[in-house]
């Protein structure tokens, strides 16, 4: 698969090019012939949430989205409401129960708002599941086809961690606003004067949360079930404070457009972040979804100003000088980045800038990282410690340290 094959219809449209998509989510080149699952890309993250009406209304002020298709009662679907929304490359599909009886309430009592499903575009959906099925793994949907006068999508679904499933999708005979069932609907939202005509552009990555001894063996099922490969390991000392710690590692699928990080908890003194995202979500399940922006500080700054919280960085961050020789001279002067505590990244690729939001919903479970990359292929590991020790204040607040 070329890169150029990993770009869509959808996303030639909304003006994204190859060489931005390239920087922005760090794309690699790589063959395809002996993938036994090729994934070009994401096709959609879909949450249940409490209300749908409302974050869906979220996500278009708070992060800049646009509506762009729905399906609820009135259009036929008597089980829940579904809006679906765009920025750049990226899509949500945010769903939540009208019937009381849906299953979807149930999903909800038990995880909160949260991730159910992380949807992946693939080229040929039946290879990929008589190949998933060879290595075991839980086939949800059989492949099949949906259909209405806009085409054809052809769809089925795996299990991965927790209640989390990933449907594949080929809608490439497929025209409509999103799937069969849905109608287009836009909406009367208006940005305010001067906000970016995009907050992000894309998905970077999304972390899974996994319990104390399974990382390995979801490590395993991407590699064995996904044809997902290895990135960055980082193990104990890397992403250890005083008081907890975690494991982590990082696979990706061939073009690298698809990352998911997978955490564990270790052993420390107090209670780790994933030990209290596990208790509350009720399992493993999605922890953080990272989007890719050209332009952090302006982002950051209209998600601000729209109300979104993100953690705060100590300024002693910035004063530390093996900080400031690590990461040399990046886009922004550091001033800049410190007054919004965005933090910086360096490897032997390049540099990136990030910073995370607090938990998004009720639960301390599902937040979002920014990220703009220049080169580096990495998550952030210099930023780790710094990081957990912000959400260490933040969980000793909420009682839960
Ligand atoms: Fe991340």
């Amino acid at each position: 698969m070329s890169l150029e094959q990993t770009l869509n219809d959808q996303e030639r449209l909304a003006g994204l090019d190859l060489a931005q998509l390239e920087q922005l989510v760090g794309l690699v080149e790589y063959d395809e012939s002996g993938d036994p699952f090729p994934v070009s890309g994401w096709d959609a993250l879909v949450w249940v949430v409490g209300n749908a009406v409302q974050t869906a209304h979220f996500f278009q002020s708070a992060f800049g989205m646009e509506l762009v298709a729905y399906s609820g009662p009135e259009t036929g679907n008597r089980d829940h409401h579904s809006f679906v929304l765009r920025s750049g490359a990226a899509r949500f599909v945010v769903q939540g129960a009208y019937d009381p009886d849906s299953p979807l309430a149930d999903h909800h009592r038990r995880h909160g708002d949260g991730i159910v499903d992380i949807a992946l575009a693939v080229p040929d959906v039946d290879r990929c599941i008589t190949h998933a099925r060879a290595q075991g793994a839980t086939v949800l949907e059989e492949p099949h086809d949906v259909s209405d006068e806009h085409g054809t999508v052809r769809l089925a679904s795996i299990g991965t961690y927790g209640d989390t499933r990933h449907t594949l999708v080929d809608r490439s005979r497929y025209a409509g606003a999103y799937l069969p069932g849905y109608v287009e609907r836009t909406s009367s939202f208006v940005p305010r004067d001067g906000a970016p005509k995009r907050l992000f552009q894309a998905v970077d990555h999304v972390v899974g949360n996994v319990e104390l001894g399974a990382m390995d063996e979801w490590v395993g099922f991407y590699n064995r079930v996904m044809g997902f490969t290895n990135m960055a390991e980082f193990i104990g000392e890397d992403i250890a404070t005083d008081y907890s710690a975690l494991m982590s590692k990082v696979v990706a699928n061939g073009n690298h457009r698809v990352k998911f990080p997978l955490n564990e908890p270790a052993p420390g003194k107090k209670k780790s972040q994933i030990d209290e995202y596990l208790e509350f979500y009720r399992g493993a399940g999605a922890q953080h979804v990272a989007l890719a922006t050209n332009d952090i500080v302006r982002t950051v700054d209209a998600m601000r100003a729209e109300g979104v919280e993100f953690l705060p960085t100590p300024g002693s961050y910035y004063e530390d000088p093996e900080l400031r020789a690590r990461i040399g001279t990046v886009r922004v002067p550091i001033e800049e980045l410190k007054s919004r505590g965005i933090l910086v990244d360096r490897d032997e690729d390049g540099y990136l800038l990030q910073i995370f939001t607090r938990p998004t919903g009720d639960r301390p479970t599902v937040f979002f990282e920014l990220i703009e990359r220049h080169g580096s292929l990495g998550f952030g590991k210099g930023n780790f410690k710094a990081l957990f020790e912000a959400i260490e204040r933040e969980q000793e607040k909420r009682g839960n340290f």
